[in-house]
């Protein structure tokens, strides 16, 4: 049985370190992105304290990552999600998105995220966690490639939906 994942907030020398694996795994590999681009990207985004990693045992590396972009369409848009392929299938995939919900629906509506319409991987992966297809966005990523947009909602009881929310009047 796989022990239990703790998510913590990685360094951004630690985020930038991941780089090196997720180039190396799909879809990022074969859109060819680089390592030290990619582990910029990962430093920036641990200052603005956007990103999150799980691991295993309590000094161990991290196994999977994922980077949440707050303040977007009233929600938050997971922009990356990676998990190590020899940790896939443990429900570390799942432990980072339900961490980023449960932060994005204490004050916001949706949670987003996106994934290339040939990923059935993560098409089906999202799926299973709630995620219903809102969008088509062509040419996002790279010309001829369509991204899908993926979104969740806050539960009924979150805030989204909340009781003590002002009613919404129709527009005349
Ligand atoms: C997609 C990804 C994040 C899933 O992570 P993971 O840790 O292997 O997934 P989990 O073990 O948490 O699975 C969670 C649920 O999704 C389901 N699931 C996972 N991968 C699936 C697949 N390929 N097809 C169908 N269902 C899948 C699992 O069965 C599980 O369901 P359950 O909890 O109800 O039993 C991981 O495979 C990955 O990093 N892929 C490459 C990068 C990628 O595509 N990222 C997302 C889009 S950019």
């Amino acid at each position: 049985m796989s022990r239990p994942a703790r998510i913590f907030r990685p360094t951004p020398a630690a985020a930038r370190a991941q780089a090196a694996w997720i180039v190396a795994i799909e879809p990022w590999r074969g859109l060819g992105y680089r390592a030290e681009a990619l582990g910029r990207y990962l430093a920036r985004k641990a200052r603005a304290r956007a990103v999150w990693a799980a691991r295993t045992s309590p000094h161990g590396p991290p196994l999977g990552v994922v980077v949440a972009d707050d303040g977007v369409l009233l929600g938050a848009f997971i922009a990356l999600l990676a998990v190590r392929p020899e940790a896939s299938g443990q429900g570390l995939g799942r432990r980072l998105v339900e961490h980023v919900a449960a932060k994005t629906f204490a004050k916001r509506r949706w949670l987003y995220t996106s994934a290339d319409g040939n990923n059935l991987a993560a098409l089906r992966f999202y799926r299973r966690l709630g995620f219903a297809r809102v969008g088509r966005l062509p040419d996002l990523v790279r010309r001829g490639r369509v991204e899908i947009l993926l979104r969740r909602p806050a539960p009924r009881e979150g805030h989204g939906e909340g009781k003590d929310r002002p009613r919404r009047r129709p527009i005349s």
